[in-house]
């Protein structure tokens, strides 16, 4: 038996309210503000770039800001929630949300930046094995951090020629298929260093099997890492269980920590304790005991703590605090469950609009993809895009020829998502 689900969908306006109406998140959009356009809500569908604000955001960052008016340095230990520690207050939620341990995760830096940390400690190019294994449609920081990671090492290591494998759909096709990507790593096998792919592509949709690709990756003696930018609050992950080295992602998409969030990191707990790869040292992942001992020698905390630089934002993980409450609340499981029916109503209305100038480039198989669904427009899509943006629609353009259109589970009804497929028929024609 065919393991998806089968759902019988109608479309009609009466259906999507009847869908809404039996939907046990449904109260969780009122925890979230709705931005307004012309006096009304607007469909919002760019979660995948900026989640929207939780109500207790300001609340959250407005307390760290009364503890530093009325305390000043001593709200480091006096503060309703002490900045000493005060990542440890989002550690256990974060870790519940990738399916870590709470000594794999820590929440630091932003994205690009800890792809760097990460790689110092993962990527050891030797001339033998110095290959990464990339998407060749990656999003671009990915590709640039990737590429000055080779150039650094090339510096000192010797062999470094044709270090990049990227990977590429096959003709005519959109996204990749889990058998190239795995043939790929076994032909290269040993000259693989790591394998460093998004858990879901920025572009396409597409979510990668991951834990294949962990048991490929290890198989070939690599280390595998993914960015989780569009996976975390997402996909349901099993970082810990998949075997997976290392991992990054930003918290401002579907994590609803705000512009510019504080990004996060998992590193496997095999690594724990692995103190004799290299890492770039700061204060902050020094021995919690000792910090303030101000001695000279660099002693890193056992478990992903020990890859911290500096000390952290307060004010961006205030905000972040009220977005993982509310995660902490809903549970992934059940966010996962709506998605596959909220993502499959927008694709079920898509196909019953029946225009061959429109496709859907992200799989159909809900267990390859997360919440988004990117459509392809033949020819003048920047100003199909334009048309929905002005009937209040957020949705995004990414050159060269595609919408992407995100219904999150934890604000997005299938009212917006029938709304949304009115609008696009409406401006289609
Ligand atoms: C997949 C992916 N990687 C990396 C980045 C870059 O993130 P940051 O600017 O936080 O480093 C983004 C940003 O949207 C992204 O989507």
């Amino acid at each position: 038996m065919d393991p998806r689900t089968v759902m019988e969908f109608e479309n009609s306006e009466d259906f999507a309210r009847r869908l809404d109406a039996d939907d046990p998140l449904v109260h969780f959009r009122s925890r979230f503000h709705v931005p307004h356009q012309t006096g009304s809500e607007v469909l919002y569908f760019t979660g995948n770039s900026l989640g929207l604000m939780p109500k207790t955001a300001a609340d959250y960052v407005i307390q760290e800001l009364r503890d530093w008016e009325q305390l000043g340095v001593e709200g480091h230990v006096r503060a309703s929630h002490p900045w000493l520690p005060y990542h440890e207050f989002l550690t256990s939620q974060m870790a519940t949300i990738i399916g870590a341990k709470p000594i794999e995760t820590v929440v630091m830096n932003s994205l690009t930046v800890n792809l760097h940390v990460l790689m110092v400690s993962f990527y050891r190019p030797t001339a033998e094995r110095y290959k990464i294994v990339i998407e060749k449609g990656a999003f671009p920081s990915d590709q640039y951090a990737v590429k000055s990671q080779i150039a650094f090492h090339a510096l000192s290591t010797a062999g470094t020629q044709n270090s990049l494998i990227e990977l590429i759909p096959r003709a005519g096709e959109s996204t990749l298929r889990t058998e190239d990507i795995l043939e790929t790593i076994e032909r290269e096998g040993d000259s693989i260093a790591i394998v460093l792919l998004g858990g879901v592509n920025y572009y396409t949709g597409q979510a990668f099997e991951m834990k294949a690709i962990a048991e490929a990756g290890h198989k070939a003696g690599a280390t595998v890492g993914f960015d989780l930018a569009h996976a975390a609050g997402n996909l349901e992950l099993h970082m810990h269980d998949w075997d997976v080295d290392f991992a990054a992602w930003c918290s401002y998409k579907y994590l609803n920590g705000g512009p510019g969030a504080v990004a996060a990191a998992f590193i496997h707990e095999r690594h724990a304790t692995s103190f004799d790869l290299p890492r770039f040292a700061g204060w902050w992942g020094h021995d919690k005991e000792t910090r303030f001992l101000m001695g000279p020698d660099f002693k890193p905390i056992p478990g992903a703590e020990g890859w911290q630089i500096s000390n952290p934002p307060i004010l961006q993980m205030a905000a972040l605090r009220a977005s993982l409450e509310i995660f902490e609340e809903a549970g992934m499981p059940a966010l996962v469950d709506k998605s596959r029916k909220l993502t499959g109503y927008l694709e079920y209305l898509l196909d019953g609009i029946n225009d061959d100038r429109i496709s859907v480039v992200t799989p159909r198989d809900p267990e390859r993809r997360g919440c988004q669904l990117s459509i392809r427009v033949k020819d003048s899509g920047r100003s199909l895009h334009e048309k929905i943006v002005a009937h209040g629609v957020s949705a995004d353009w990414r050159e060269p020829d595609v919408i992407r259109v995100a219904p999150v589970p934890l604000y997005n009804t299938y009212a917006d998502v029938f709304n949304f497929a009115e609008i696009l028929k409406e401006c289609l024609k």
